[in-house]
């Protein structure tokens, strides 16, 4: 297949072009940065802002099947990355009749989602960051998941827990909604993006993904996703 991948310079989008040209499919990675993306057998770097529907349009013509890792830091004011990107992406795809969307949102995006036994995340941790810190960016993540429910396309919302990096694909757990866990390899959330583009189980549905069999280093975690990329 020749994927499309959105947010491709992210950790989660490098582990989506790694994973997918190790598969044997054609990756055309959509960046705003030029140069960003070192060049490899199957790679196309296509530079656009995801925002932006005349440079999504031509990055889009010709692919198979769009993934999306795009994401956006926490901020005070509006945040409108998703669903400005998710209108274009969307659009796009719809001109040039490609069907097939997984686009990354979050366990989050789950009203219903409290995993089980963890008891100072659903009570302290939750409330504070995703709630609180994070509150307009979810709520873009609401409003990305509503335009894109709203198309005709086969569309996956992939919705992972906490983010944390990890050298190996685990034996990753993934359900209808969301999954029950607080922390997802983005290595996992790569391989199960990946392999729900082949088997289509969750096809205009949510996908949550999680990992139980390996856990972050909470100290190390705090610092690379709270402290250094915001
Ligand atoms: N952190 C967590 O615990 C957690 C939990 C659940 C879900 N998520 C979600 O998972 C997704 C992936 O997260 P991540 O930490 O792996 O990646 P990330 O650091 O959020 O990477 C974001 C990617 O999006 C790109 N991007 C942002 N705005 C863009 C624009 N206007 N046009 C083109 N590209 C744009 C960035 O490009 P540049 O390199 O040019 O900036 C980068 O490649 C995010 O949506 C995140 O919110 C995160």
């Amino acid at each position: 297949m020749r994927i499309a991948v959105f947010g491709a310079t992210g950790p989660t989008g490098r582990q989506l072009t790694d994973q997918a040209l190790a598969g044997g499919h054609e990756v055309v990675a959509v960046v705003r940065r030029p140069g960003a993306l070192p060049a490899r057998a199957g790679l196309t770097v296509a530079v656009a802002d995801a925002t932006d529907p005349a440079a999504v349009d031509a990055a889009i013509g010709g692919t198979d099947a769009v993934l999306s890792a795009l994401g956006a830091r926490f901020a005070k004011a509006a945040v409108t990355t998703y669903s400005a990107s998710a209108t274009a992406i969307t659009g796009a795809m719809e001109r040039h009749g490609v069907e097939r969307l997984l686009a990354v949102s979050s366990s989050v995006a789950d009203p219903a989602w409290r995993p089980t036994g963890a008891h100072f995340f659903n009570h302290v941790l939750d409330p504070l960051v995703n709630r609180r810190l994070g509150r307009t960016l979810h709520e873009d993540m609401r409003r990305m998941e509503t335009v894109i429910r709203r198309t005709d396309l086969a569309w996956t919302l992939v919705r992972p827990s906490g983010l944390f990096d990890h050298p190996r694909v685990t034996d990753y757990h993934t359900a209808e909604t969301s999954a029950d866990g607080v922390f997802t390899a983005r290595a996992d959330l790569a391989a199960s993006m990946l392999r729900e583009l082949e088997e289509r189980r969750y096809v205009r549905t949510a996908m949550g993904v999680v990992t139980t069999a390996a856990r972050p280093n909470i100290a190390k975690l705090i610092w690379t996703e709270g402290v250094k990329k915001r």
